[in-house]
């Protein structure tokens, strides 16, 4: 029995010595120590040997079956640890390369501009406020010096809010626009940011240096013109403020937002609540202002600037003394205070900026055209 112990140890240690997989070495564990395996049932035999012979053999088949456990277990630490490199080599991750996160979303084209108005302004000195979206006539169009038969006040131009069930009736100026059974049409839905200069001066004493981002309504609708869009009014009053003034802010701004090569232009112009009044151009940033796509063969003529080197992008002027009178405050006394005010379409601005001939994608949320805004 002896022999036989020693040649199962032999031949076990040298089939363990050449497994090369643990799954291998698994199942040599299994085939000589497991339960059916030849060299346990030796030793179950060991009782029934005659006593002397007993001792020795017990002995050295437990010795045989340790001898082979461990060689097992070291074979085992030796094999898994090179089957862990292997699957690391193989697993690998690089690190460094780019995430691919997903998409989370991001901000709207018109949120963005908005924003980056309103920083621009921020740094000039400027604070942001808001206002309401329905206004009372009197602080959209009779405060603003629009005459009682402006054409804005014309209910083709105008939203007008049918007369309020909640609100306390408001006197409507003598000729302005009434409902179809002679009543005052006396609130609406704002035409223009602007009613929030009165709003403003109001209720805070000079000096005021504010910009009003906001919705603003008109019956408009077609590629450039939705019935909703938004509008940023300026208002800057002190004892000092002159043309020149807006001129200094409206170019800053313009540099911000069209590049820093440009120039911008005062345009002579009419607005019922500025005195006098401008059109501000900025020179082309598509063509540099030559009018000319000196970047594309043939320089042909800019079609963004239509040739003219210039873009007309928002009105403003000083503010008329009728509008700071209608306040009705002493502190805007017009002989003591002065300022301009401006406003512009945000729209507008993110069409110029973003090379965009149609607006009204903008309101369909459409996310493949919107992303590649993004
Ligand atoms: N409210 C004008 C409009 O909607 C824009 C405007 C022009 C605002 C001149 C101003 C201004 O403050 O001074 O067309």
């Amino acid at each position: 029995m002896l022999d036989q112990i020693t040649e199962l140890q032999e031949a076990g240690l040298r089939a363990v010595a050449a497994a090369t997989t643990t799954d291998a070495l698994e199942e040599l564990r299994v085939g000589l120590l497991g339960r059916k395996a030849e060299l346990p049932n030796l030793l179950r035999g060991v009782r029934d040997l005659p006593p002397d012979q007993r001792g020795p053999a017990g002995k050295a088949a437990n010795e045989a079956r340790q001898a082979i456990q461990s060689a097992i277990d070291e074979r085992v630490a030796t094999v898994a640890a090179a089957e862990l490199d292997v699957r690391l080599r193989a697993e690998r991750v690089d690190v460094t390369l780019p995430g691919r996160p997903e998409p989370v979303g991001g901000l709207h084209l018109l949120t963005r501009v908005r924003r980056q108005i309103e920083d621009v302004f921020l740094g000039l000195g400027f604070d942001v406020v808001e206002g309401p979206e329905t206004e009372t006539v009197h602080h959209n169009f009779d405060a603003l010096n629009h005459a009682p038969n402006h054409p804005a006040r014309d209910p083709g131009d105008t939203f007008y809010l049918a007369p309020s069930t909640v609100l306390p009736p408001l006197p409507a100026a003598a000729g302005a626009p009434t409902t179809a059974d002679g009543g005052p049409l006396t609130r609406l839905l704002r035409t223009h940011t602007s009613p929030m200069q009165v709003r403003i001066m109001e209720r805070e004493d000079p000096p005021v240096a504010v910009i009003v981002p906001g919705r603003v309504y008109r019956p408009d609708s077609d590629a450039t013109h939705t019935p909703q869009f938004h509008q940023v009014e300026g208002l800057w009053i002190d004892v000092d403020i002159t043309l020149a003034d807006l001129k200094g802010v409206l170019l800053s701004f313009a540099r911000a937002i069209f590049g820093e090569e440009r120039e911008i232009r005062l345009r002579p112009h009419f607005f019922p609540f500025t005195e006098p009044s401008v059109e501000i151009d900025v020179s082309c940033h598509l063509c540099g202002g030559t009018g000319h796509r000196t970047d594309v063969a043939g320089h042909p003529r800019c079609g963004l600037c239509k040739g003219t080197g210039w873009i007309e992008i928002l009105g403003s002027g000083m503010v008329d003394p009728n509008v700071l009178t209608a306040v009705g405050r002493p502190a805007y006394d017009p002989e003591r205070v002065q300022g301009f005010a401006f406003g512009m379409g945000i729209e507008r601005i993110a069409m110029l900026r973003y090379g965009l001939d149609d607006l009204r994608p903008l309101y369909e949320n459409d996310l493949r055209l919107l992303g590649q805004l993004a």
